[in-house]
């Protein structure tokens, strides 16, 4: 199904850290973390497992981790997107979309008027009820059931979605969440996490030269965003990036001081290009 060959999404930077050779996270050998829970046959497969649910949360945003680090500069960015692009955002009707476990609920449900939350996996939703009880969330396919999910949204997120899900499942999500759009002045905010213009690209280089056969480092870049914008009626109008540290320094450095240093380079011009998490605000075209 995944016509990049890329690794699945359970051996890869994505919900996954350090396990495999082919991660970012091990440049230099990282410490031993728990085992990974198997990939499923696709990506909406994957977080069926109860196994990766507990994977995600516990282990991949454990506290103090990159992806722990990256998510609190993420979320003062994402406040100054909101207050730039959709300065109303306080009385937004807005739905995350592949909410999974909460993590963009809990955040968001702070900023808008009301929110919903979507995901195909009710393992996942079992947990962000938990996290975000007072936020509704809805079990749905998008692709096969769109009125099961609701429309006429100021705002739609979503998060870590891009870079592992298969191209003509991505695709058809995304269109399927313009038709949800109010109007051309709501917006949608997305992210990849894999920039290939990033410590990324010194990984792929490290894996193509050392580990003949490993899989490639899944990649979404902003020249792939904005293609898929184009394909599905959106236009690009705005960015932020972040995440110039490899995981491993992390390992090395305290993590106050990672945190400070990549709080630091956040976003800054022309630098944020080169982060290997940036955020996309898109708007009907
Ligand atoms: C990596 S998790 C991201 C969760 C959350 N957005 C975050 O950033 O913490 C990916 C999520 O996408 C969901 N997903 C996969 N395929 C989907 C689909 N076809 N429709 C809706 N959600 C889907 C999974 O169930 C999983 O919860």
């Amino acid at each position: 199904m995944n016509q990049q060959r890329t690794a699945p999404p359970t051996a890869l930077g994505d919900d996954s850290r350090s396990m495999t050779v082919t991660s970012a996270d091990s440049i230099i050998a990282p410490p031993p973390l728990p085992r990974k829970p198997a990939p499923r046959e696709t990506y909406s497969q994957t977080y069926q497992d109860p196994a990766q649910v507990h994977w995600y949360d516990s282990t991949v945003y454990a506290k103090g981790t990159h992806d722990d680090v990256l998510w609190r500069i993420e979320q003062t960015l994402m406040t100054r997107l909101l207050n730039r692009h959709a300065p109303d955002h306080a009385r937004a009707d807005a739905l995350d979309f592949a909410c999974g476990t909460g993590r963009i609920l809990a955040f968001m449900r702070e900023q808008v008027g009301t929110l919903v939350g979507v995901d195909i996996s009710p393992e996942m939703l079992a947990r962000a009820k938990q996290k975000v009880p007072d936020v509704p969330t809805i079990c749905a396919n998008i692709i096969d059931n769109p009125q099961d999910v609701p429309g006429n949204k100021d705002i739609i997120t979503s998060f870590r979605f891009l870079l592992l899900s298969e191209p003509p499942l991505r695709e058809a999500c995304i269109r399927a969440l313009v038709g949800k759009l109010r109007s051309n002045q709501s917006i949608m905010i997305l992210n990849t996490h894999g920039n290939p213009r990033s410590f990324r690209a010194l990984a792929s280089i490290r894996n193509s030269m050392f580990r003949p056969g490993s899989l490639k480092l899944a990649k979404f870049s902003l020249g792939d965003m904005k293609q898929l914008a184009e394909r599905v009626g959106l236009r690009l109008v705005g960015t932020a990036g972040l995440g110039y540290l490899p995981p491993f320094v992390y390992k090395i450095l305290p993590t106050s001081l990672c945190e400070s240093m990549e709080r630091l380079l956040a976003n800054k011009p022309i630098l944020w290009r080169f982060g290997t998490h940036i955020f996309f605000v898109l708007k009907k075209a």
